[in-house]
């Protein structure tokens, strides 16, 4: 089955997942670059504000065609109890491309069952699989168990 996987990530931990997931299936990996800049403190507010409003972010032009994927997986930093801005841009302009579903986020603690919602809601796509990794827990051997039990329902 092929399969692409997508993340945005702010500072790194999304990333981590979304890299480790692609290579224990050998899937097609991209970062999706929101254009706006989101590092400060004041930054940090407005992307939360926006993501509670549902404000999309301009994001860079993507590479590969989830049209010539069976599976897309796609993961988010839960930010204000939602999905970060450049995927909820990436998920309206790509929604009907996506054949396959499967979502992942990281947390600090609460707000991705909202996520879930909202990203299945978004795309009209009910999700194959999902995972919740709390930022704390990226990168401990226990999250790299459930990520291997994660990657086994892809394949379903
Ligand atoms: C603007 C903003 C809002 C956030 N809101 C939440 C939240 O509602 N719930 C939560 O558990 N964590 C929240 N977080 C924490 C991130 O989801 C968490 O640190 C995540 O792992 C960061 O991923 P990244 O390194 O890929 O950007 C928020 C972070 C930011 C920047």
């Amino acid at each position: 089955m092929k399969t692409l996987v997508i993340y945005y990530s702010r500072t790194g931990i999304t990333k981590k997942i979304g890299q480790a997931i692609a290579s224990k299936i050998q899937a097609d990996a991209e970062e999706i670059v929101d254009l706006k800049d989101r590092k400060g403190p004041w930054e940090y507010l407005k992307a939360g504000r926006d993501a509670m409003k549902r404000v999309p972010a301009q994001i860079a032009v993507v590479k590969n065609n989830p049209e010539y994927y069976d599976l897309v997986v796609i993961g988010t930093p839960v930010w204000a109890g939602n999905m970060a801005c450049a995927i909820r841009t990436y998920i309206s302009q790509n929604k009907d491309k996506i054949k396959k579903l499967a979502l992942f986020c990281t947390m600090g603690g609460s707000g991705d069952q909202n996520t879930y919602a909202e990203m299945e809601s978004l795309s009209g796509k009910t999700a194959v699989a999902k995972i919740t990794i709390k930022t704390r827990e990226a990168g401990k051997p226990e999250t790299e168990a459930r990520l291997d039990e994660f990657v086994k329902q892809l394949s379903l």
